[in-house]
């Protein structure tokens, strides 16, 4: 699989080792979308970045780094389509793909240790969805795009 992978300056140094290891220790490539040094950069455009990314199948899946995994957690997840789960170890980090089909994962750096991590990631990786939780993901992704045609509704009627 692609990996995009990216963080905010909080994050720069578990990304780094997360990349790493991805690169040195599995099949998967990664897509690195920054940051690319501890230079503060805020977290919501480094997430919005591998959403969309995600979002248009240019890559497979994503981990975010931030603080806390919160931040960039929220940001992806304001993408159409997008389910960003934060996990600091390895059972929600499989089930975030087993039950949520969650395409991104997000992890802090303040919060999770660099080896954890590792493991966190691989076993989100070391795992397929198999659609055994479609109907509550497809009630998930229905509500959203209700929420969407009210809102291309909106957009319309506003540009009248
Ligand atoms: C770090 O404390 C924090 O502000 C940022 O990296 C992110 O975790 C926000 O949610």
């Amino acid at each position: 699989m692609k990996i995009g992978i990216g963080g905010d300056h909080h994050g720069y140094g578990l990304k780094e080792t997360l990349k790493k290891f991805i690169e040195e220790s599995t099949d998967h490539e990664v897509v690195d979308f920054g940051a690319h040094s501890s230079d503060a950069v805020d977290y919501p455009g480094v997430a919005f970045e591998v959403a969309e990314a995600v979002s248009e199948k240019k890559v497979d899946r994503g981990v975010l780094v931030c603080g806390t995994g919160l931040g960039v957690a929220i940001a992806a997840n304001k993408y159409p389509g997008i389910r960003a789960a934060t996990t600091h170890d390895t059972y929600s980090a499989e089930r975030a793909q087993l039950s949520n089909n969650a395409q991104i994962i997000t992890l802090g750096a303040q919060i999770i240790g660099p080896e954890a991590a590792k493991k966190v990631v691989e076993a989100y990786l070391n795992v397929e969805w198999s659609g055994g939780s479609q109907r509550k993901v497809d009630q998930i992704v229905d509500r959203e795009s209700q929420f969407l045609d009210q809102n291309f509704k909106d957009a319309a009627k506003s540009s009248c």
